[in-house]
């Protein structure tokens, strides 16, 4: 049995991740550490196979904990833990910069000291910043770094902790920088679950600006799939983009949404846009094709009709979120109570 160390497992593309490794591998064992923060959910592994998959609840942040938990005969450490969401860390960027990259270093030392044999840092496009509206230019891995949210610049520094440890101290590391995810399980506060949440309630659709931002959005069981193959066959010291190319303007997602729940495009809703709102996202993704043989599996049509089925069949996983701690969050953020916006 080969053994992995998960971080951020209980999130929304860990878990997807450690259920795509466990339904596709039938030799690796996995250690899911995650400090459960409002972001992770013990409802993401329900139904693994408990014979395969170990959860240990811990902080990337706290040294010993990691050391504890990440057994000697490890043979990677995947680097999900994250705080993720671009307008949380706008209100508040310190738990952004602790976790993202104070954790990540304490993951590389331990990663050092346990003689690991790779570490897999999971990145985001968002680190290379915006890209201009016209449909020429694509992120690719030469793109310049230059984050501009509290979020991206978190990540980004990862990154380059990541570097270092590898020039440094030799560690052996790959990175990979996926676009937007879209899938079952993912917190109601990111775009795409939270307008399924609302339309299914005919609550109002809260759309940023003009609704003409761009996102490139990848199904969360490809983007799973993606980071299984760079560790694997990926080269140390590289960094792979990842995308589905399939660039949608934020207004195009939404009237999709409404559409296929069969609900009036009025409940759209403009909201005062996002500061510093990055305006276009679109990824390259030739060298992951080509080096790593890695290909997108789902079309968009078939990944938002599976993701809204999921909102539809799993309406109580909604509500526990929708009917917690969330609703303090939505309120500081909306000035609204969930559901009048
Ligand atoms: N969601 C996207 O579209 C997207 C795209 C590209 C890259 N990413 C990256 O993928 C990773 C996972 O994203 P997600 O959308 O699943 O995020 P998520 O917010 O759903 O999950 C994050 C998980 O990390 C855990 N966590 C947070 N702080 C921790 C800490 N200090 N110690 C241990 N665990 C901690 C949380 O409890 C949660 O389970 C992140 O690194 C994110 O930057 C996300």
């Amino acid at each position: 049995m080969k053994k992995i160390f998960v971080t951020g497992g209980a999130g929304f593309i860990g878990s997807a991740f450690i259920r795509l490794v466990l339904d596709e591998t039938s030799d690796v064992e996995i250690i899911d550490f995650d400090a459960l923060t409002y972001a992770g959910n013990l409802d993401n592994l329900v139904g693994l196979d408990e014979n395969r998959h170990k959860f240990i609840h811990g902080d990337i942040r706290n040294r010993e904990a990691v050391l504890n938990a990440l057994p000697d005969d490890c043979d990677a450490i995947f680097n999900f833990a994250a705080e993720s969401h671009v307008d949380r860390s706008i209100h508040s960027a310190d738990e952004f910069l602790t976790t993202n990259i104070i954790g990540t270093q304490v993951l590389l030392d331990a990663a050092r000291a346990k003689n690991i044999r790779r570490f897999v840092q999971v990145s985001t496009d968002e680190v290379m910043g915006t890209l201009p509206e016209d449909d020429t230019a694509f992120f690719n891995e030469d793109s310049p770094i230059q984050p501009n949210s509290p979020y991206a610049a978190s990540k980004a520094s990862a990154e380059l902790v990541v570097r270092a440890a590898r020039e440094t101290f030799g560690i052996d590391a790959v990175i990979t920088r996926c676009g937007n995810n879209y899938g079952p399980r993912q917190f109601p506060e990111k775009l795409i679950p939270l307008m399924i949440a609302n339309a299914m309630n005919d609550e109002p659709l809260p759309v940023y600006g003009d609704g003409k931002n761009v996102r490139d959005w990848i199904y969360v069981e490809d983007h799973a799939r993606a980071i299984w193959m760079v560790y694997e066959k990926g080269k140390s010291g590289e960094a792979y983009n990842i995308g589905a190319r399939n660039e949608r303007q934020n207004l195009e997602v939404v009237t999709s949404i409404l559409d296929s729940l069969g609900k009036p495009h009025s409940l759209i809703k403009y909201v005062t846009d996002r500061l510093g709102h990055d305006r276009r996202y679109a990824i390259d993704a030739t060298k992951v094709e080509n080096e790593i043989g890695w290909k997108t599996q789902t079309t968009w049509e078939e990944g938002l009709a599976k993701t809204i089925r999921w909102y539809q069949e799993n309406q109580d996983w909604v509500e526990r979120i929708r009917n917690g701690a969330y609703r303090d969050y939505y309120k500081k953020h909306y000035g609204m109570e969930v559901g009048t916006v």
